[in-house]
């Protein structure tokens, strides 16, 4: 079972997108997914069809914080993905892990491990977060194998990606099983002399990390998200250039990590 974590502290890079749009390529491989949403934003909840009225606060994160398991939460969504929604109470989650056991640093891990018993009943589980570092990227980077940073070509994506390599550094102390960090070129286009700068920058300094699919700009993501369906169910134009390069992600996932 892979766990990813997608986080990075600069907003609006397309973390969703990608939690979204992976979770669903994962899922027409006839792999079992879990989408755990836990940004209070609920982006990628409404994007997989959840709608607020029917999501409770404890169907979210919060009812695992409070002895709820996975499985009592989760609903199933028309991309063959299982979700574990997001509710925005869980803008309140930072106050009461500072009150948990260890800063409820094992919430998550706990969680999973009790889905896995007697059997897994996931063979991907993903992470969405919200453009934060805390205790709630903590915790999830303590239950984590891997972490997932979509970047673009730009000082400040720079600067939160070197502090998300911080994050992870510390998050393998307590979580062996956590890879690092595999990067992301996501609405990426390195055009004027500026961005070449921090292109080249990305390319000699996360050479390792860097994934090689590059997933460009394309309406088709953005609008695919107000149809409230991922690119697999989306028809416009551009859905198959943009389905292919997720396949291609996931096959780079896979090769890195196998694939259950
Ligand atoms: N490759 C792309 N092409 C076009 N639009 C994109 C692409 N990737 C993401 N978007 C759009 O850009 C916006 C921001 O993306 P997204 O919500 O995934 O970012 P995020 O990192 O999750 O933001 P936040 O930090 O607020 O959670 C969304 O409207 C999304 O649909
Ligand atoms: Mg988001």
């Amino acid at each position: 079972m892979q766990v990813y974590a997608l986080a990075l502290e600069k907003g609006g890079v397309g973390k969703t997108c990608l939690a979204v749009n992976l979770a669903a390529a994962f899922a027409r491989l006839s792999l079992r997914v879990l989408l755990i949403d836990l940004d209070a934003q609920s982006h990628a909840t409404h994007w997989l069809g959840g709608t607020g009225a029917t999501i409770r606060p404890e169907d979210s994160f919060l009812g695992l914080l409070n002895g709820r398991s996975i499985l009592d939460c989760v609903r199933e969504t028309e991309e063959g993905v299982t979700l574990l929604p997001a509710h925005p109470a869980l803008a309140s989650v930072p106050v009461q892990l500072a009150s948990a056991p260890n800063s409820g640093l094992f919430v998550l891990q706990d969680a999973i491990a009790r889905v896995n018993q007697p059997q897994p009943q996931f063979d991907i589980i993903i992470f969405d977060l919200a453009p934060a570092r805390g205790p709630v990227l903590a915790t999830a980077l303590a239950a984590a194998t891997r972490c997932i940073a979509p970047v673009q070509p730009e000082d400040l994506v720079l600067r939160a990606l070197q502090a998300l390599m911080d994050s992870v550094s510390q998050a393998q102390r307590v979580n062996p099983k956590l890879q690092g960090v595999s990067i992301v070129r996501n609405r990426y286009a390195a055009r004027s002399a500026g961005d070449q700068v921090y292109d080249n920058l990305l390319r000699t300094s996360y050479q390792q990390q860097l994934l090689k699919t590059v997933i460009p700009v394309r309406a088709a993501l953005r609008d695919s998200a107000g149809l409230q369906q991922s690119i697999f169910r989306y028809n416009g134009p551009d859905a198959n250039e943009v389905r292919n390069l997720f396949l291609d992600l996931v096959d780079e996932l896979i090769t890195l990590d196998g694939g259950s």
